[in-house]
């Protein structure tokens, strides 16, 4: 007999700290709408988790930056974003946010999990701390030259030129970003999630999965060649889901830590809604479940390296089915970026046109194995030769000649000519496969 199973479907929690663009659309939010929709239609038990990210420097930056609270920032995206969605006709089951109490306390608990443990490892590291701000410089907060490639803006935990994952010590001549301050090194202790620990479980359990995106799989491996190393899960910040351990104040979880396990809160979140609120188990705790999470390349090692090792930590959850990540789609010959103000905003373009079209014309240039270009012309050729003239004339040709021909009804099915039943076998072989 058919197995049926379950299926958990993610999008990637994006950050509220900006409108999202049609490039964060084609990437991770259109793939898993479709792939929802299809298994809607097909009746089968599918749930369509996604939210705001609303933790991490980004956010915190923005408000010292635009001198308001970051209640007020998230406040801001996360309902223009969740209308973006709703304006695209993109059906999340829940669209729930990060600072949601049920988040924090779901947050706190896995990391005592895995606390109580012994999991963790606590390490006194050096770190750059700015006197004039009183404040550790963590990740986005100091910005200077990247030691791989030179580039003279890199973050401190990334290089937006090289890709390379940074840690702020490494920057070359490191300021403040908000104030152009030069930090001083100062010590500060630290949770580690001991990922090396996982090297091995992870390779085997990676071995094992069929169907994975080229891309995914080479990304993944390439991580583990390198060999796995502890990760820092805590950060000296404000704004964040507070360690849960005495002792620790002004410290919170790490945001790449706690946002996947916002995957988890809002499932919760979904079933308190509906009054169901434990048949988030049958979701997370059932290995008839597919969890499958739908991503843009850059998320790649946190969803198939990082969070699954740390679920193995837990102990209590299933692990991902699949991780399908796509390239990204430019726009006019630049990559869409918020920082550069480049690429067409979701709330923008949904003000122009209808969302099918927008669907349409994203869905037919997906960039699922490479990188892709959006250009207006594009969507015009699409809306006017291909949905109007093709489609449009068709089913304009069809409702008319039923009007003319069969007085506005449609025929019964006397017989099925050769030619046209040939069509028809071939559908239904299409759509089984
Ligand atoms: O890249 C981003 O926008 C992140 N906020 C994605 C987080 S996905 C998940 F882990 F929450
Ligand atoms: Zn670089």
């Amino acid at each position: 007999m058919k197995k049926h199973f379950k299926y958990l479907v993610t999008a990637a929690l994006p950050y509220a700290n900006s409108f999202i663009h049609i490039g964060h659309i084609s990437g991770a939010y259109l793939p898993p709408d479709i792939f929802v929709r299809y298994k809607r239609l097909n009746d089968e038990d599918v749930i369509f988790i996604s939210g705001s990210d609303e933790h991490g420097t980004a956010i915190e930056m923005a408000s010292i930056s635009e001198k308001v609270t970051p209640q007020e920032i998230i406040d801001r995206y996360h309902f223009a974003n969740k209308k973006a969605f709703e304006d695209l006709g993109i059906n999340f089951d829940i669209y729930s946010r990060t600072s949601n109490k049920i988040h924090h306390d779901t947050a706190q608990e896995f990391f005592l999990n895995i606390y109580n443990k012994n999991i963790l490892v606590q390490k006194t590291e050096k770190q750059l701390f700015s006197e004039k701000e009183n404040r550790f410089l963590a990740d986005r907060f100091v910005t200077g030259t990247c030691p791989v490639c030179g580039y003279e803006e890199a973050r401190g935990d990334e290089c937006s030129n090289c890709g390379s994952n940074l840690s702020p010590l490494e920057l070359i001549n490191p300021r403040s970003k908000i104030t152009g301050d030069i930090p001083v090194i100062k010590e500060s202790t630290h949770y580690y999630f001991p990922l090396g620990d996982y090297q091995e479980k992870l390779e085997k359990w990676l071995d094992g999965k069929r169907g994975w995106k080229q891309n995914v799989m080479n990304y993944c491996k390439g991580w583990l060649k390198a060999g796995l190393r502890d990760r820092a899960i805590s950060r000296d910040l404000d704004w964040g889901v507070k360690i849960p351990v005495e002792g620790n104040d002004g410290k919170v979880i790490y945001v790449w830590f706690e946002a996947p396990i916002g995957y988890i809160s809002a499932t919760k979140e979904l079933f308190t809604e509906r009054n169901e609120p434990d048949k988030w188990k049958d979701y997370w705790m059932n290995e008839d479940t597919k969890l499958i999470h739908f991503i843009g390349k850059d998320n790649i090692v946190f969803h198939s390296i990082i969070f699954p090792a740390m679920l193995m930590a837990h102990g209590d959850y299933i692990l991902p089915d699949n991780v399908p990540a796509n390239e990204f789609m430019n726009f006019e010959g630049e990559k869409q970026s918020k920082s550069k103000g480049t690429g067409v905003l979701v709330k923008d373009i949904t003000a122009k046109f209808e969302p099918d079209v927008i669907r349409y014309t994203l869905a037919s240039n997906m960039p699922e194995n490479k990188d892709s270009e959006f250009v207006w012309k594009d969507l015009q050729v699409k809306n006017n030769s291909e949905l109007a003239g093709i489609l449009g004339n068709f089913i304009n040709r069809t409702v008319v000649f039923t009007k003319n021909k069969f007085d506005n009804r449609v025929p019964e099915i006397i017989s099925i000519p050769e030619t046209e039943d040939g069509i028809l076998a071939f559908l239904i072989r299409s759509l089984r496969n």
